[in-house]
């Protein structure tokens, strides 16, 4: 069975989803649009939705939409849309107080009766630093050191409570069981957090690890600790050795390795036939605008400034800084240098292309090729699923889900109903036993 995400973001992934006819009409601030995606995809019985976050306004707000609603917030208003889809929010390890997410996603794990993950980022955006108190940005060796220590805070205090602690015996008036409590008193180079927890452990145990850092350190982080991890890659045959390699890893870190579930993002335009699809794929091109894709591109970088470059003649390597120098999202900028090593497209034709899901993998095609496509990375050690990108929205996840979903279960390759309460439970994912 392969697992799939519905990766929500502004009206569709494509840059200029939101201009788009089959764009939702709300504005992005409204929770009904979340919560029609939301309901949308639980029909569909994906495995779960997932809301990205960065903590700073993107400086390209004047010609996009660059608002959304903050995730945890947002996630606890969807549970109560939905029943039995999972929920994955962001939270930032370098701008958050492990106590503070720790309690934040134990509440969710509550509300939303084992539902929850949460994608684990280190803030890739260098503005993030500025609203934090930090002039400069805090470095990618930095944020990954500090992510370390963070996962051992938390684990600790999503520990701290047994799973059987709470009698809540009113005739005896005894509410916890003796010994029941674990309090982690970590003390370490960035965090001293003494714990318990202040509420029980959630229904999972701890949310679902999500993680989606694919840089050298990324990668190692990932094996350590995530469940599910998100990767963008270009072709089959990275996202190959992306899988066998992030798999190997995490048999080295004494994992098992089918409870790390491998999802590449995938936006697919979707046409009922290939000249159909084509042309949809031109006409969300159409309404892009360039410039907004070369600050993109630039933020990307950290900032590199990419103005003096001509639209039109063919780029090198050399045009880029060298990504074992950018601080920023490092494994996007190595997908973004190989691809112009392998293909010298010109600006304008690789800003087209990164429009259409900023560096994942996107395809157009008929309902069939998408199902096939999905089958075959699956069936080929490329992916264990998908993060689902759809280019509008919710206008292509409709498609989506009423013309390739149906494809896929004929195959007998994804579920025709929840089989499971919980998110562990629709990942295929162990209960984490207190240790
Ligand atoms: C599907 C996907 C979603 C991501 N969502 C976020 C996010 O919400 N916030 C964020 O700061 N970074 C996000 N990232 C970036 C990663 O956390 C990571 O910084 C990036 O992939 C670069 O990896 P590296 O830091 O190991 O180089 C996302 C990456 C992917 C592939």
């Amino acid at each position: 069975m392969i697992h799939l995400n519905l990766f929500i973001q502004s009206r569709g992934h494509h840059e200029a989803s939101w201009r788009h006819p089959g764009a939702s009409t709300l504005p992005l601030t409204d929770i009904r649009f979340y919560a029609e995606c939301a309901r949308l995809a639980e029909a569909a019985k994906f495995d779960s939705i997932f809301l990205a976050d960065q903590l700073a306004l993107g400086d390209d707000v004047a010609r996009a939409p660059r608002t959304w609603l903050e995730p945890v917030t947002a996630l606890a208003a969807l549970s109560m849309a939905t029943t039995h889809i999972g929920l994955i929010g962001t939270c930032s390890t370098t701008y958050t107080e492990p106590f503070n997410l720790a309690r934040q996603f134990a509440s969710l794990d509550h509300i939303t009766g084992g539902r929850i993950g949460w994608n684990i980022v280190t803030s890739w955006l260098a503005a993030a630093a500025r609203n934090f108190g930090d002039a400069a940005q805090v470095s990618h060796a930095d944020r990954y050191e500090r992510a370390e220590e963070f996962m051992a805070v938390v684990k600790g205090l999503w520990d701290s409570w047994a799973d059987d602690a709470v009698l809540d015996d009113r005739a005896h008036g005894r509410y916890l069981r003796d010994g029941a409590l674990r309090p982690p008193n970590h003390v370490g180079a960035q965090y001293q957090v003494a714990g318990p927890l202040n509420l029980p452990r959630g229904p999972q145990g701890r949310p679902v690890f999500v993680q989606a850092g694919s840089s050298e350190t990324g990668r190692r982080f990932a094996a350590r600790h995530a469940e599910a991890v998100f990767t963008a890659q270009m072709e089959k045959l990275t996202a190959q050795q992306f899988y066998k390699e992030l798999k190997a890893l995490a048999v080295a870190e004494g994992r098992d390795p089918s409870q790390v579930v491998i999802l590449p993002g995938l936006s697919p335009v979707i046409g009922g036939t290939e000249a159909e699809a084509q042309r949809l794929a031109r006409e969300l091109d159409d309404l892009s605008d360039p410039e907004v894709g070369r600050k993109r591109l630039s933020g990307r970088f950290g900032g590199h400034d990419f103005s003096h470059l001509p639209m039109d003649k063919p780029l090198s390597p050399e045009d880029f800084p060298d990504p074992d120098t950018v601080q920023a999202a490092r494994s996007r900028t190595e997908v973004i240098v190989g691809l112009v090593r392998r293909e010298k497209p010109t600006l304008r034709q690789l800003l087209s292309y990164l429009a259409g899901a900023r560096g994942h993998y996107v395809t157009a095609g008929t309902p069939e090729q998408i199902a096939d496509l999905i089958a075959d990375w699956c069936a080929e050690g490329a992916a264990d699923g998908f993060n689902v990108m759809p280019p509008v929205l919710p206008a292509s996840l409709e498609v989506f889900a009423s013309q390739v979903i149906p494809l896929l279960q004929r195959r007998g390759l994804f579920r025709t109903e929840y089989t499971a309460e919980t998110l562990r439970g629709h990942y295929g994912l162990a209960r984490p036993a207190v240790v």
